[in-house]
């Protein structure tokens, strides 16, 4: 069922999906598709009042299109959009963010007009690279770059990196004075409102969706406030929610305190790398990902782009700094803001290196000798990448990343007073368990752990279920029909495999060294010397706090010795493993 409504135009279907179109400045077009029903957002964000995706049209002497919408909405937005451009061409589609739910119908609009230049961060760019499966023309832009489409409207953009992917700018149009912000000052909230006219109502969404998406990176809100203070808004054109007119101002406002409030209170670590150079900012979002598997906060600081006093700043009060360094040829261009970096830090910080440059004389040793006479602690040996960016690469930077957020949450556990333990914990140690390694491949990249709390969960399908600490290395190889291999270790004989895999071993080591083992049906080394192995395929995974509970089914197995048992673990507490 369709209807049409004149100038405020309604285009609705029978499963609550609509679609609203209103002009918001002249020459510029509100696209809402209000999505009624939907109550999840990712896996921890569970929405009360559905949501709306948000995009806009631009028309000066060039037209523009700022985002696009969720898959769902193919036929009513391409219809929409159809009408409103009336057989003009659409030259520019700015990409503020690649999540899908604003860049869902960006393969299908190249379809339509393959001619579409896409504008967008370096990061989005090599996003949508992966993930539209064909070539299309595109701009990188930086904080300051401009677009002007004619009749008033002179576009600007700004970076706002980890807002909440690393991808992210905005758009600023100086004409009407409205910034384009995507996700930044969203909220979850489907209404027919097109403005904040009832911020009352809004209040709880508004905060709530901060708190998911844009608390843990305050620093990088802090920073992106910083730029948006310079420009005049009346109208900040959000993603998601309604169009922030008649209290904007407060609602930016907003961020900044609890971004402040947030910022004094989490330590965090600044990632320093160089975009312009090598696979310099691959790296340095390996290792953030590594860091927030440890629930550490993370700050990417584009040495190329950032102002001497935020580098100042950012590195005095982090916990830990990591630097990428740019190639011999090119390290005089950024030595004042290595200088900054290096007058900044104390010996209460941890730091690691990373060079991509692949040249003959790396600067990174140099740089690593002063930070130890200044007393900081190797959060990790100096990463050289001399190769093009590959998969074991990417595990290699995780790992290092994870090394140091487990290092510095030791650090901080060390401090707090901790109670012995309880007579809950006694108890809780009480349930025993098998001895496991888990051993994965997924491409190139293999991994193990010792595991312990494993059980079967159902007969039919052959189910069972493994928790794994969210930090853990191997977790990265374990998402949804992920395989891998349970391998039973056997009671007398467990202690050489228990030990080899207890082992520390530096980010990207061969876990399998020394060890014998067989490949399985599903690619996952087989350790030789267990009692048995189940061949195991990921179905779901539950957010249990600091575990991931990994549900799966398993269809091969096989016993070594048939009288084997299967070795036990008794615990004294249930505070630790
Ligand atoms: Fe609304 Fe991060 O996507």
């Amino acid at each position: 069922m369709v209807t049409l409504i004149d100038s405020h135009q309604t285009i609705a279907t029978s499963t609550r999906l609509t679609l609203q179109t209103e002009e918001i400045a002249q020459g510029t077009m509100a696209i809402r598709c209000l999505d009624w029903d939907r109550d999840r957002f990712d896996i921890e964000f569970e929405l009360q009042n559905g949501t709306t995706y948000n995009s806009f049209l631009i028309c000066g002497d060039q037209v523009a299109l700022v985002d696009t919408s969720h898959l769902k909405f193919e036929a009513l937005y391409l219809k929409c959009l159809n009408q409103l451009t009336a057989g003009k061409t659409i030259d520019y589609l700015i990409v503020n963010h690649t999540e899908p739910d604003h860049s869902g119908l960006i393969g299908h609009l190249l379809e339509i007009s393959p001619e579409i230049k896409i504008i967008g961060s370096k990061v989005a760019i090599q996003f949508l690279q992966n993930q539209i499966h064909r070539p299309f023309a595109y701009q990188m832009v930086k904080s300051g770059d401009c677009l002007d489409l004619g009749q008033g409207h002179l576009l600007q953009f700004l970076s706002a990196p980890n807002l909440h992917w690393p991808d992210t700018i905005l758009t600023y149009d100086s004409g009407p004075q409205i910034l384009y912000t995507c996700d930044v000052f969203g909220m979850h909230y489907c209404d027919d409102s097109l403005y904040d006219e009832m911020p009352q109502l809004l209040e709880a969404d508004f905060q709530y969706y901060y708190d998911c998406l844009m608390r843990p990176n305050a620093r990088s809100v802090l920073g992106a406030l910083k730029r948006i203070d310079k420009l005049t808004i009346d109208l900040v054109a959000t993603g998601h929610g309604p169009l922030l007119l008649h209290q904007h101002q407060e609602w930016i406002e907003r961020y900044r305190t609890w971004s402040e409030a947030q910022s004094k209170a989490a330590p965090y670590v600044a990632i320093f790398y160089a975009d312009d150079y090598g696979s310099s900012d691959r790296i340095a979002r390996a290792i953030a990902q590594g860091l927030h598997k440890t629930g550490t906060a993370v700050e990417l600081i584009d040495l190329g782009e950032a102002d001497p006093h935020d580098v100042r700043e950012l590195a005095d009060a982090a916990a830990a700094l990591v630097i990428g360094m740019p190639p011999q040829t090119e390290h005089n261009i950024l030595l004042p803001t290595l200088n900054t970096i290096l007058a900044a830090t104390h010996n209460k910080q941890a730091v690691g290196l990373f060079e991509t440059g692949g040249g003959q004389d790396e600067p990174i040793f140099p740089l690593r000798n002063r930070f130890a006479e200044l007393g900081l602690t190797e959060a990790f040996p100096p990463i050289l990448i001399k190769t093009a960016p590959s998969a074991v690469i990417d595990q290699q930077c995780e790992e290092a990343g994870t090394d140091l957020g487990q290092w510095l949450e030791k650090n901080r556990r060390q401090r707090r007073d901790k109670p012995l333990d309880s007579s809950l914990d006694q108890a809780l140690g009480r349930i025993s368990s098998g001895l496991y390694i888990l051993t994965a491949r997924k491409g190139e990249a293999t991994s193990a752990m010792l595991a312990s709390w494993v059980i079967q969960t159902s007969f039919q399908p052959l189910g069972l279920a493994v928790a794994i600490a969210k930090d853990r290395a191997i977790e990265s190889l374990l998402h949804g029909e992920d395989c891998f291999v349970l391998n039973i270790l056997e009671e007398g004989n467990y202690q050489p495999l228990m030990k080899h895999f207890l082992k520390r071993f530096p980010p990207g080591a061969d876990r399998f060294a020394g060890i014998t083992t067989y490949d399985a049906n599903n690619g996952s080394p087989i350790l030789a010397d267990a009692l048995a192995y189940l061949e195991c395929r990921v179905l779901t995974r539950l957010d249990a706090g600091d575990h991931w509970i990994i549900n799966c089914s398993t269809n091969v197995g096989r016993v070594a010795h048939p009288d084997g048992v299967t070795a036990v673990h008794h615990r004294k507490a249930g505070n630790h493993y």
